[in-house]
């Protein structure tokens, strides 16, 4: 496969998620880090460009790099956003029209217009546009949906997924701006804490049972007064396929880091996973003895297989699993360039419609929240 060119809009110098996007495009060889905008200040942002080895293809602001790539023989194939929610929508629409393949962040839109918009966008322009819920890159979490999809557990009657943090438990920091804008609507749009993390936790529980979320009643609380939305959330869910779901996501749990989990209990038996533990996954068979499975060991699905990299006890983490989905998106994008099939089992990454589906249903999670729990459609309009 050749080389392919990669940029990246967003994930400047001290940014969160910047550093996990370069290490996992950067892990197989597949891309070569050729160009971006890292920094919503201009100069700020070349210099960290060019320091990264950019040179003049450190650009100032998304609009320069729009411009500048599109003149180019050797333009960039995929262009990454890691840029704050509010912008992902401008930017990724950009650059698809602009014959770009676009990796999102998530959330992919602030509304479900916009989501909308996004998957037409990417339907007219055949461009890729994927999301990323990277989580669903771990090796063991690709071995659950293989699982579950084969019958290891029957069919699936209720799946538990969890997203629990304690970083914004300080009520006497609720006022520092870099908390504040986060539960602020005008900032941060109808839902706080399951847009930022609720969302991950409902796309594991559709990636792994292979099921869509149809309708959903939300609980929805401040704990901390002065925010206005939400920082705590339990959901309850149907999904397509007749599993019941349970979701519960909280930025005030005290004590928990990065709790993303999620529970699969089957007819025939039951699976466990756990983000801060990724390198095992435990299965109970009705009847049976518990098992745990080890990331790496012989005998897994070859979904598993193919994004594993370390050998066994070794720990592999979160760039790692964002290394499978820019693997995934390689063998799409080749596949294009060079009018082929794609390997099926690549085909695994978050698309626009998953994107579309969170926005959907963090826009039901605000409505049921705000009306005692009521039970409301949870799909998008155009996907009903
Ligand atoms: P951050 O605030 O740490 O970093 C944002 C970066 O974007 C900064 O370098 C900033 O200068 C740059 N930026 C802002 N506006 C820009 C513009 N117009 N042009 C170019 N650069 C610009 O934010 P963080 O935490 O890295 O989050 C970025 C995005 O990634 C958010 O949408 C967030 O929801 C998402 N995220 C996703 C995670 C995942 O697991 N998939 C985890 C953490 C964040």
């Amino acid at each position: 496969m050749a080389k392919l060119q990669w940029g990246m809009i967003g994930g400047g110098e001290g940014s969160q998620i910047g550093p996990a996007h370069r290490l996992g495009a950067g892990l197989d060889g597949l891309y070569n880090f050729a160009a971006g905008a890292l920094d919503h200040r201009p100069d700020v942002g070349i210099e960290y460009g060019q320091r990264l080895g950019l040179g003049d293809r450190a650009y100032g602001s998304w609009q320069d790099m729009l411009e500048g790539e599109k003149k180019r023989d050797d333009r960039i194939d995929l262009v990454t956003v890691a840029t704050p929610n509010a912008t992902h929508f401008e930017i990724t629409k950009a650059f698809l029209e602009g014959g770009f393949h676009v990796l999102c962040e998530k959330p992919m839109t602030m509304t479900v217009e916009e989501g909308e918009e996004i998957v037409k966008v990417a339907k007219a322009t055949g461009q890729i546009c994927a999301v990323n819920y990277g989580y669903s890159g771990y090796s063991l979490v690709r071995h659950m949906k293989a699982m579950v999809a084969r019958g290891d557990i029957g069919k699936v009657r209720v799946v538990n997924a969890e997203f629990a943090h304690g970083h914004h438990a300080d009520a006497a920091d609720a006022d520092n701006p870099r908390v504040r804008w986060r539960y602020d609507p005008a900032q941060a749009g109808v839902s706080a804490q399951f847009a930022d993390c609720g969302i991950h936790a409902m796309h594991m529980a559709s990636f792994v049972t292979g099921q869509e979320v149809t309708k959903l009643s939300a609980d929805i609380v401040s704990c901390i007064e002065v925010r206005t939305l939400e920082d705590d959330a339990m959901v309850n869910f149907r999904m397509d396929g007749g599993a019941v779901g349970r979701l519960w996501t909280s930025s005030i749990a005290i004590g928990r880091q990065h709790g993303l989990g999620i529970q699969v209990f089957g007819e025939t038996g039951g699976l466990r996973w756990s983000q801060e533990h990724p390198n095992q996954l435990y299965y109970m068979p009705l009847n049976g003895r518990l098992q745990v499975i080890e990331r790496g060991e012989a005998n897994l699905s070859p979904e598993a297989d193919r994004t594993s990299r370390v050998t066994i006890g070794h720990a592999e983490g979160m760039p790692l699993a964002f290394a499978n989905i820019y693997t995934d998106l390689a063998e799409a994008i080749d596949a294009r360039k060079t009018g082929r099939e794609m390997d099926a089992a690549a085909n695994l990454f978050p698309k626009a419609e998953d994107g579309l589906r969170s926005m959907s249903a963090v826009v039901a999670v605000a409505q049921s929240g705000k009306a005692d729990g009521q039970w409301v459609d949870a799909r998008p309009p155009s996907l009903r």
